[in-house]
């Protein structure tokens, strides 16, 4: 089916310059950008964005990652779009990502993994509503 999926670059690979790089990837991949801004986020809307991870142990240094420079968030459209994102990306952290995923590629460590994708169709529709409304 034809899905929607929320993307965002995070500040280590938009600092990288890879914006461009990594979009293409998913272009290539028959998906394609309908929304898309650059924004700084604010330590509330890191945290209201994470707030399923709240309780994690990683929680706060995920949180002020993700405020350390601007991300470019965006909504992907396209056959399988939560699916086919999620094997874009590669596993969460770089290490065991799979060679020639977007997080093998451009990630250091897994916080600083240069993407999120939503992981499910539930999931998908709250975190684009987050940034991008209905
Ligand atoms: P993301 O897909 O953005 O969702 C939550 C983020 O928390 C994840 O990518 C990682 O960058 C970060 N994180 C840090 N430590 C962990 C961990 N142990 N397990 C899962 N995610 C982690």
């Amino acid at each position: 089916a034809i899905e929607r999926t929320l993307s965002i670059i995070k500040p280590d690979a938009v600092a990288k310059n890879v914006i461009g790089e990594i979009i293409t990837r998913f272009e290539k991949a028959g998906l394609k950008v309908v929304n898309a801004t650059l924004k700084q986020l604010t330590r509330a809307e890191a945290e209201g964005f994470y707030a399923v991870h709240k309780e994690r142990p990683f929680f706060n240094d995920l949180v002020n990652f993700m405020i350390s420079g601007p991300v470019f968030v965006q909504v992907l459209e396209g056959e399988n779009a939560i699916a086919k994102n999620r094997e874009l990306m590669g596993a969460t952290d770089p290490k065991k990502a799979a060679p020639g995923t977007i997080r093998a590629d451009f990630a250091e460590s897994i916080d600083a993994n240069a993407v999120h994708g939503s992981d499910a169709p539930e999931t998908a529709a709250v975190e684009i509503a987050y940034f991008f409304g209905k």
